[in-house]
This record gives C-alpha cells, structure tokens and sequence, in this order.
C-alpha cells in the first residue's frame, strides 16, 4: 500500500483499527427521510463520537461545513429511487475530477449481486477501483440487497463481500446475520464494516448485534437509521463508540445508554 493510501486509510480508522462511520446518504435514493430532512442539523451533535461521514456530493456541498475535523467517504453511486422500477440500476454519479476536488478520504459504491444489474454493478465497482487507485482513494464498496431483506444471510453475504474485494474495494460494507457471520467476515481478505439497517425496536438489539459482528471480526459499523432515527441520537451515538472502541460489552453499552439518556 502506497503513502497516499496508507494516510487516506489511516484517517478512516482508529489506532485500535476500528471504525464508527456515519451514514447519511440514504436521500439518493430514498429522498427526505425521516430525521435526515436536514442533514447538517443531524450530524452536528453527532460528529465528536464518529470516524467518518457517508456522503453524497449534494449534501456535502450544501449541509457539511468544509472546516470540519472528520474525514469524508463520498456516495459515488445511485440514479435510481425507492419509487422506481428497480433499485439495483445504479450507475456511477460522480467523475474522478470531482472525488479529487471534493478532498474526500475515500468513496462508497453499491454492488447488488443476485440481481438483474449484478454485471452492471460490479462492473462499477471495478471501473472506480481502476480511477481511485491512481490517486490513492479507497473504495469502500457497500453490498446492497435492495428491497429484497431476505438476502440478509451468510452465503449471500460472504458472496457478495468476496466479490467486491477480489474487485479491488479497501474496505467492504455488509449486513450483519445472527448465523455464520464469522464466514462472512473470514471469507473477505479486507476489513468489513456492518451496516443497520431499518430502526430496530429496542437499542438493545442494536448493541448486541454490534457486539457480536465485532467479536466475530467486523472492524467496525456505518450505522444510519439506528443511531439518527433514535429520540436520543447522541445517548446512542456513545454507547455504540464505546463497543466500538473501549470494547464495552451489549450491557454494558446499554447501562451508558440509559445513563446518557436520563443526564439531560
Ligand atoms: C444506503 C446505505 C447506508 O449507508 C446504509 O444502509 C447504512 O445505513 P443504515 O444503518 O440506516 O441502514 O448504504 O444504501
């Protein structure tokens, strides 16, 4: 690994390794969703406990101010919508000229493999590796699955994470499975980060499968909904920086929780 990339890496993680990344790019597809209407106010109070954001352009551009502290992993793909014939179709969105000019630490693409544009994702996929390894830019590829949830499962999984790694993405976003997900992890020669997801019911379920993918070898979460949809974003925010970088347990995140929660 060169200089530029090692640094551009080196920003994204920790010095345990470890990462918390937060996503707000689901408006590409999903429009103003709920709790993300104003993105800038969002992430504010959000910032001091994340690694990085997941951005696209527009929301950078308009809501992030460009003198903050925390690196950027911009949304490099999408051209379809929740309300369309199919949420698979993404092309690429955002020119090489445009990752460099943005100063971002490194981009994000989806892959959705099992489904009509499989070819045309991975494809993609492997045309922004060719673009952003010349500047040193990681790509993290993120394995979509769509509307089609019950594709959430290991083989599936560590299927798809093979893939994007064998393409060249540095870093690898999966969905966590409650069976075999140390395969899933095992089987993918980068890091893999866990995404969310829809807003579980209780935090707890939140922690607990954040501390499993962790002991199971993730190397950390870009967690969306769960974190920002919360009535108490920040009580959350903590107690998920604290499995992930003080290796608190599910209870013990849980007791941080409640204890943030109720010091207000
Ligand atoms: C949308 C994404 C999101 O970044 C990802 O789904 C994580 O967010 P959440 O935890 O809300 O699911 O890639 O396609």
């Amino acid at each position: 690994m060169g200089w530029g990339m090692k640094n551009r890496m080196s920003k994204l993680f920790r010095a345990d390794g470890h990462c918390f990344f937060l996503p707000i790019d689901h408006g590409y597809f999903q429009g103003p969703t709920r709790c993300l209407e104003r993105p800038g106010e969002t992430i504010r109070p959000l910032l001091p406990y994340c690694d990085a954001l997941f951005v696209t352009r527009g929301v950078l551009r308009s809501c992030v101010d460009p003198c903050i502290n925390v690196p950027i992993i911009l949304r490099v793909s999408g051209g379809t919508s929740m309300v369309g014939k199919d949420l698979a179709n993404e092309s690429l969105t955002t020119s090489i000229e445009e990752i460099i000019r943005l100063n971002v630490s490194a981009v994000g693409i989806s892959i959705f493999v099992g489904s009509d544009y499989e070819r045309k994702t991975l494809q993609n996929l492997a045309q922004l590796v060719n673009e952003c390894e010349k500047y040193s830019i990681p790509v993290m590829a993120v394995t979509a699955v769509g509307k089609e949830t019950e594709k959430r499962e290991a083989r599936y999984l560590a299927l798809s994470c093979r893939i994007a790694a064998e393409l060249g993405a540095r870093v690898v976003k999966t969905y966590w499975c409650a069976k075999d997900f140390d395969k899933v992890v095992n089987g993918c020669p980068v890091p893999v980060v866990m995404a969310g997801g829809p807003k579980c019911k209780t935090e707890r379920e939140v922690f607990d499968f954040v501390y499993d993918g962790m002991q199971k070898g993730a190397v950390g979460i870009n967690l969306g909904r769960n974190v920002w949809q919360n009535p108490h974003p920040v009580a959350v925010a903590k107690a998920l920086e604290a499995i992930i970088h003080k290796n608190a347990t599910a209870e013990e995140a849980e007791a941080l929780f409640n204890e943030m929660k109720s010091s207000k």
